[in-house]
């Protein structure tokens, strides 16, 4: 099988390229080239700006794809641009959207891809939920062979996940400072942390996967985790206790409006989600990695580097700033 990632060198792009290579497909990967991630001599680098339709029309001329990967989709434009590309030019699109879009606050658990998709609180979402919708218009009219993937939140060994920032250090070094770290609310809802490689195999079960044309999916982990339960491990995983104060989503939202909108469209929430649409179509299908245990290799990459494991002053200025707003509101 011929496949094309847009993206390729991402947080979780690079897990599917890697599970494709092992598959044995022929791997092809678009991305400006701006990244240091090293990936399998097999694949088959196309140096471009998706953005650029004209460049990457130009690069990608004459090439047919059993399928088409798109990471890098956001907004409606960016969709009408791959529906111009790659019409009639790949056997399936897989768009890779969010988890986000799902309905908040959620009605019911656990989510599954029935569930009706609306975020007023996160303009990502609500530009996620145009893309598919564009998308899935497309498949009915035109036949554009589209499947939709939505991750939840997903996490490789580049990527601590937490509330903060992208996934650097910052959070770790603070609690090996024994410095004060923030878990939104009361710490009690439940997430779902999935690891890249996880959802790189259902990933690869939904390619060149007829029956998955026109229809959506989430991938995720099994397990459900309470925000201070997360905090822990990452704690535990570097030999230290957490020193964690709770301090309300819309609190935060009203200081930092980047981190707050992750939160009310989405991390003050439950989250726990039915995988088995996906095992029905990808038979055997199951996450296999703990948190404790993909949290062990995130350390494990950040420590082989210093570099790697320093407190982002930015990130940890305004995780003060919102302490000590907090502290002082509630003395
Ligand atoms: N991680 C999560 O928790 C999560 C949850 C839900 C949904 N998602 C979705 O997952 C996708 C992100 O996947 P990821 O984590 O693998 O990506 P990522 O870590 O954000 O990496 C982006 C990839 O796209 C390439 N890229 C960025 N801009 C580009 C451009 N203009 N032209 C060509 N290539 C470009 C980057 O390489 P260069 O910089 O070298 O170009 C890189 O390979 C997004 O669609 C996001 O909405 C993620």
């Amino acid at each position: 099988m011929k496949i094309l990632f847009i993206g390729g060198t991402g947080n979780i792009s690079t897990y599917c390229v890697e599970q494709a290579v092992n598959d044995g497909h022929q791997v092809y990967v678009v991305n400006r080239g701006k990244r240091n991630t090293t990936l399998p001599p097999e694949v088959t680098t196309l140096t471009c700006d998706i953005r650029n339709e004209q460049e990457a029309a130009a690069i990608l001329d004459g090439i047919y794809f059993d399928v088409v990967a798109d990471f890098v989709a956001f907004v409606r434009e960016h969709i009408e641009v791959d529906l111009r590309l790659f019409s009639g030019k790949c056997g399936q699109f897989i768009f890779i959207s969010t988890a986000t879009v799902y309905n908040k606050p959620p009605t019911t658990f656990p989510v599954t891809e029935s569930t009706p998709l609306k975020n007023p609180y996160w303009k990502y979402s609500r530009d996620k939920i145009v893309c598919e919708e564009l998308l899935m218009n497309a498949y009915r009219e035109q036949g554009f062979p589209v499947t939709i993937v939505r991750p939840s939140h997903t996490y490789g060994k580049t990527m601590i996940p937490g509330i903060f920032g992208h996934g650097d250090f910052t959070e770790i070094a603070r609690i090996k400072a024994g410095k004060k770290v923030i878990v939104q609310g009361d710490g009690q809802t439940l997430w779902t942390l999935t690891h890249a490689s996880d959802f790189a195999k259902g990933f690869a079960g939904l390619c060149d996967n007829f029956a998955s044309i026109g229809e959506s999916f989430h991938i995720t982990s099994d397990e459900h985790l309470t925000w201070d339960r997360i905090m822990q491990i990452k704690a535990q995983t570097v030999g230290c206790s957490a020193d964690i104060i709770h301090i309300p989503s819309d609190f935060i939202h009203a200081i930092d409006n980047d981190t707050g909108a992750g939160l009310l469209g989405d991390k003050q929430y439950n989250a726990i989600f039915d995988n088995s649409k996906l095992k029905k179509f990808v038979p055997g299908f199951q996450a296999t990695i703990s948190f404790s245990k993909g949290l062990q290799d995130c350390i494990d990459y950040f420590t082989q580097d210093p570099s790697r494991c320093r407190e982002n002053e930015d990130i940890s200025g305004l995780i003060d700033r919102i302490i000590a707003a907090y502290l002082g509101s509630v003395k």
